[in-house]
């Protein structure tokens, strides 16, 4: 019979991503959205994408936090495991209103494995982040690297990477796969689906794309002077497809035996600059993103890289996707949604 899996935050970019490559693998999948960075249609055309796998899918809007929503819903659903994407993740914005990330992020998370053990569902994929790597002093990243926070959000991740270590600890029948996610960037390549933030973005490649569409002048480069080839700051982008991928690969290994609390890496363990990603997308879109250069944004990091032999070793999980499918994807959903799922909306 089916599996059925619970995504938490499966209208979001990596979650809708995901949701999509469950549905066509065969799971059964409901997702929890408050939709609060997100948009329902995004659950739509994951359900027209998905062909005759799309009657496998349910949406219910509910926020984590909303306990008798949860324990309703655990009622009426047996669920294998749970995929927990569900959180706030902007970093200046938990600088400003560190209260609000710690419920949401948080108290989200309690709120659900509380519901999880009262319902006998203790296997859980969560979506950490190379946050808890914070500035390394060496790269590539691997997983024993020791974790620090440089600001809320980074906090809420590592915290509720504790949080799941204590609950396996407490009990051993717990089963649970953290993933640190690098850069996650690209679109399915339909151009169907995508990342759309509400505001001003705060990543590179939406910032990109929506100057790439006309939204916004240009792109401000947040420091030339680092040490890296050529001055700006070097990361790991991984296609979200990969990454959607990843969580499958998750999914498989939470049912070998004795998994206990584990923890990967997901990217490609390759650095790309700035402004080789910027080449990159101008290439893929023929569009010229003109630069403004600016200081240093605070708190950022030089160069950050995941070790990915972990993730190959025993999720059997490997990125398949180089930067130019990346901008590729990411173009044709830009070009074909220049306002994502949204009308558009000149506020923002
Ligand atoms: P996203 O904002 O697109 O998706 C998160 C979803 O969670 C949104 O649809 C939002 O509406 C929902 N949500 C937030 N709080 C909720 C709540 N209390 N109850 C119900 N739904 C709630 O973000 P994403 O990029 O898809 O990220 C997914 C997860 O991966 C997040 O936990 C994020 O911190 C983590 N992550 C993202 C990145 C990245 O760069 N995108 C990197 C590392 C880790
Ligand atoms: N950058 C710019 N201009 C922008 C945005 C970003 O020059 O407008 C630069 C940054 O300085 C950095 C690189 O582009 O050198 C990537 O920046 P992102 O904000 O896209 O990504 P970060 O690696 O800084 O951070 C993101 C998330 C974090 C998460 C981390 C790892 O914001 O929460 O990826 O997953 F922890």
């Amino acid at each position: 019979m089916a599996k059925t899996i619970l995504v938490t935050g499966g209208a979001g970019y990596i979650g809708s991503h995901t949701v999509l490559q469950l549905l066509l693998g065969g799971f059964s999948t409901v997702v929890v959205d408050n939709l609060d960075n997100s948009s329902e249609i995004a659950i739509d055309r994951v359900r027209e994408l998905a062909g005759d796998f799309g009657r496998n899918l349910s949406f219910h809007k509910i926020d984590l936090r909303d306990k008798p929503a949860l324990e309703k819903l655990f009622s009426a659903t047996k669920f294998d495991a749970v995929i927990h994407f569900a959180g706030l993740k902007a970093v200046g914005e938990s600088v400003q209103k560190p209260l609000l990330y710690y419920n949401n992020n948080i108290v989200g998370t309690i709120t659900l494995l509380e519901v999880m053990a009262a319902h006998g569902c203790k296997k859980i994929v969560f979506s950490s982040s190379a946050t808890v790597y914070g500035w390394p002093k060496v790269v590539p990243c691997t997983e024993e690297f020791p974790l620090v926070a440089a600001n809320p959000y980074g906090r809420t991740k590592l915290y509720i990477e504790e949080i799941c270590r204590d609950i396996y600890r407490s009990d051993s029948e717990w089963k649970v796969i953290l993933l640190r996610y690098f850069n996650p960037v690209g679109a399915h390549h339909s151009g169907y689906i995508g990342e759309d933030p509400h505001g001003i973005p705060n990543n590179l490649m939406p910032f990109v794309q929506q100057v790439a569409v006309g939204r916004r002048p240009a792109l401000t480069v947040f420091g030339n002077d680092y040490n890296t080839k050529d001055g700006t700051g070097v990361r790991d982008y991984v296609h979200v497809d990969d990454l959607a991928h990843g969580h499958i690969a998750a999914l498989n290994k939470l049912e070998e035996a004795n998994i206990g609390c584990e923890v990967y890496n997901l990217g490609t363990g390759k650095g790309t600059s700035v402004l080789e990603m910027v080449a990159a997308f101008e290439k893929a879109s023929g569009k010229k993103i003109p630069l403004v250069i600016a200081g240093r944004r605070p708190g950022d990091a030089e160069v950050v890289y995941a070790s990915t032999d972990k993730a190959e070793r025993e999720l059997n999980w490997k990125a398949k996707y180089n930067i130019d499918d990346m901008c590729r994807d990411q173009w044709n959903w830009a070009s074909k949604n220049p306002y994502g799922y949204g009308p558009q909306d000149n506020s923002s």
